[in-house]
């Protein structure tokens, strides 16, 4: 089957607030991607919950959702030959204590929740996350 192109990007509350917004869209281009759609955006909690709808239960959620909730995110559509894969490698691990030097999450991260970023982890959640987030109009 065929890897798709896209995935969604997000730079988690504690990283914008950290003012690592610039340093981490830069490791993004250094990593090939391309830069299709981004906005500052501060998730309510119905959106939150929408958007991490698939972790309800777990004992992380509430936990979550306080996290992503904070203060405002950047969310991004960025695009590269198997996307999805490619920008979880870019990421690291879950937990920054675990994620390889030179990822995100190693650089940027600290503890979980606050792990510096978001990135899909199918091509079927990317093509519902970049919907949740962008219009039509607004991706490039
Ligand atoms: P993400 O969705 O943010 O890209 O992260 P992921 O796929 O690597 O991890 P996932 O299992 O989807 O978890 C979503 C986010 O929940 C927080 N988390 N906390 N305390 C914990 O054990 C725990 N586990 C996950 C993290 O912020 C994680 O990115
Ligand atoms: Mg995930």
């Amino acid at each position: 089957m065929n890897k798709g192109k896209i995935s969604l990007a997000i730079i988690k509350p504690s990283a914008v607030k950290s003012g690592y917004t610039a340093p981490i869209l830069a490791k993004i281009h250094e990593s090939g991607f391309r830069l299709s759609a981004m906005k500052f955006i501060q998730l309510t909690v119905a959106q939150a919950e929408i958007f991490y709808s698939a972790h309800k239960g777990k004992p992380f959620y509430d936990a979550l959702i306080a996290f992503m909730t904070s203060g405002p995110i950047v969310a991004a559509i960025i695009e590269k030959e198997n996307a999805v894969e490619e920008y979880r490698k870019v990421m690291g691990a879950t937990n920054p204590k675990e994620a390889a030097p030179g990822t995100l999450r190693h650089l940027f991260g600290t503890e979980l929740p606050a792990n510096a970023v978001h990135g899909s982890d199918s091509d079927e959640a990317a093509t519902l996350e970049c919907s949740f987030f962008f219009s039509a109009f607004e991706r490039y």
